[in-house]
């Protein structure tokens, strides 16, 4: 019998990496990533854990009131990109400078077009993340607190203060990992949700297109590879702007820490699948 192989985050991750000219930034994520394995592993046995059942609603209802909290965070991408572009302002007898800040605002920027419906008539992931989560709970309670996790709320809140108190560098590191890792995490989800969808549920072709369509959305047009780079463009621009060295032992160690605080989250639901 052929065994289908499951995609695994590093071998998403990996191959996208040769894009990436600056070393140190390389040497840094592939660091984090080998440090980070065990996180990692728990992630991925988590999306294997959700694929080999039907499971009731209440399940479903404390995963995607936690997934949405490790994603959609738009927010904190705003955050960002105004903190750059109030600096710039400042900068009004520099216009060198002035224009690096607002190119470097502008750049952390497009990594949330798509999530905005810029270009799909205003269709935002929010509401694709509603059609995912409501293919397997009957109504939108699962949006309550109720069923939040409060690892997941945790995660929330600390990419938050990354790119909106912390220092910029923080902010765009932390923007440029969750792309790249959100690249690779819906790629593992893409296949859980379809395994999950052909061996458990009745969906009709369109159905299943409906619920998947929010996860796929990330991953045709390479959509997060195209943000990973655009971050990359961002930080590059602050640096000269500031006329800065760019952190790389600050980057690993924020890169760890998202996969760590990640896990965290993916632990909790891995107990609720039982
Ligand atoms: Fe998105
Ligand atoms: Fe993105």
């Amino acid at each position: 019998m052929k065994t289908i192989q499951k995609p695994r985050i590093f071998s998403c991750i990996e191959p996208a990496l040769q894009y990436v000219k600056d070393r140190q930034l390389k040497t840094a994520l592939l660091n984090a990533l080998s440090n980070q394995e065990k996180a990692i592993a728990t992630i991925e046995g988590t999306f294997g854990k959700l694929t080999t059942q039907k499971w009731p609603e209440e399940t479903f209802k404390f995963f995607f009131n936690a997934w949405k909290a490790t994603h959609l965070k738009m927010l904190a991408i705003y955050g960002l990109s105004c903190r750059l572009q109030r600096m710039a302002l400042e900068e009004s007898d520099d216009p060198g400078k002035q224009h690096e800040l607002l190119l470097a605002a502008a750049k952390n920027a497009e990594t949330s077009y798509e999530d905005l419906g810029l270009d799909f008539d205003g269709e935002t992931h929010t509401k694709l993340y509603h059609d995912l989560a409501e293919s397997f709970v009957s109504d939108d309670s699962w949006t309550l607190d109720k069923w939040s996790i409060p690892e997941a709320n945790a995660f929330k809140e600390f990419v938050y203060r990354n790119m909106v108190v912390e220092n910029i560098q923080v902010g765009l590191f932390t923007n440029m990992f969750s792309e790249i890792y959100n690249h690779a995490e819906y790629t593992v989800a893409l296949s859980a949700f379809n395994e999950l969808i052909d061996a458990h549920y009745d969906f009709v072709p369109d159905e299943k297109k409906k619920t998947t369509t929010y996860i796929f959305a990330h991953l045709e047009d390479e959509t997060e590879l195209n943000h990973f780079s655009v971050v990359i463009d961002s930080l590059n621009y602050y640096a000269k702007a500031e006329n800065t060295a760019i952190d790389y032992e600050l980057a690993q160690r924020t890169f760890e820490t998202y996969l760590l605080k990640m896990a965290r989250v993916f632990e909790q639901i891995n107990l609720k699948l039982s």
